[in-house]
């Protein structure tokens, strides 16, 4: 499928200059977003994984649907504050300074192996703290999946000791 048609390209959002890559128009339509899903869905059982995880908010977009297709679980990945149980957290660079995210210190037992997915690669910080914290809870990370990858940004060379998977490329 072209999927390409479905995302809509707005520029000058949400600052000046940059060319914004909108899912929004893909999710409405659900036949494109159950087979971009099921794309998905056949990378990971390739590679054998037994626990999806993502960050909000836009991975939860991809992530849980993919844990259902899969009938997997899905460990979210959250901003400071939002999960009630003991955390880990990890700082990582943004364009305007540090954030930081956090999982749920019991949510991955050592040696699963997880899927780690978002709607989107640009630099890769999100994904790459991401894997940080399910690699410190001892989680196996068998690959990594995406909707869009902006390769202009070489956001992969960060995910260079995994297996990268995105069905849109711009
Ligand atoms: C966007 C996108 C990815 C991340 C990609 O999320 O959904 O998570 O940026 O950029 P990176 O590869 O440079 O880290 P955003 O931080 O806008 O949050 P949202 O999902 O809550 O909208
Ligand atoms: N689109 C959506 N999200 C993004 C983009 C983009 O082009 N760049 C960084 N996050």
């Amino acid at each position: 499928m072209d999927y390409k048609q479905y995302i809509k390209s707005v520029m000058d959002f949400p600052t000046k200059g940059i060319n914004f890559r909108d899912i929004t128009s893909l999710l409405e339509d659900g036949k494109v977003y159950r087979s971009a899903i099921d794309e998905l869905a056949q990378f990971a059982r390739e590679r054998q994984a037994e626990v999806i995880v993502g960050p909000e908010a836009r991975g939860f977009v991809i992530g849980g649907p993919l844990a259902y297709a899969l009938t997997t679980g899905f460990v979210p990945v959250r901003k400071p504050g939002k999960l009630p149980r003991d955390v880990v957290s990890v700082s990582y660079e943004k364009e305007y300074g540090t954030d930081q995210l956090c999982i749920h210190r019991q949510s991955i037992k050592p040696g699963q192996r997880m899927l780690v997915t978002d709607d989107l690669l640009a630099t890769g910080g999100t994904i790459d703290a991401t894997i940080k914290l399910v690699e410190q809870l001892g989680g196996k990370v068998v690959g990594v999946a995406f909707l869009i990858e902006l390769t202009e940004l070489s956001g992969r060379s960060l995910l260079k000791d995994y297996n990268v998977f995105s069905l849109i490329k711009y």
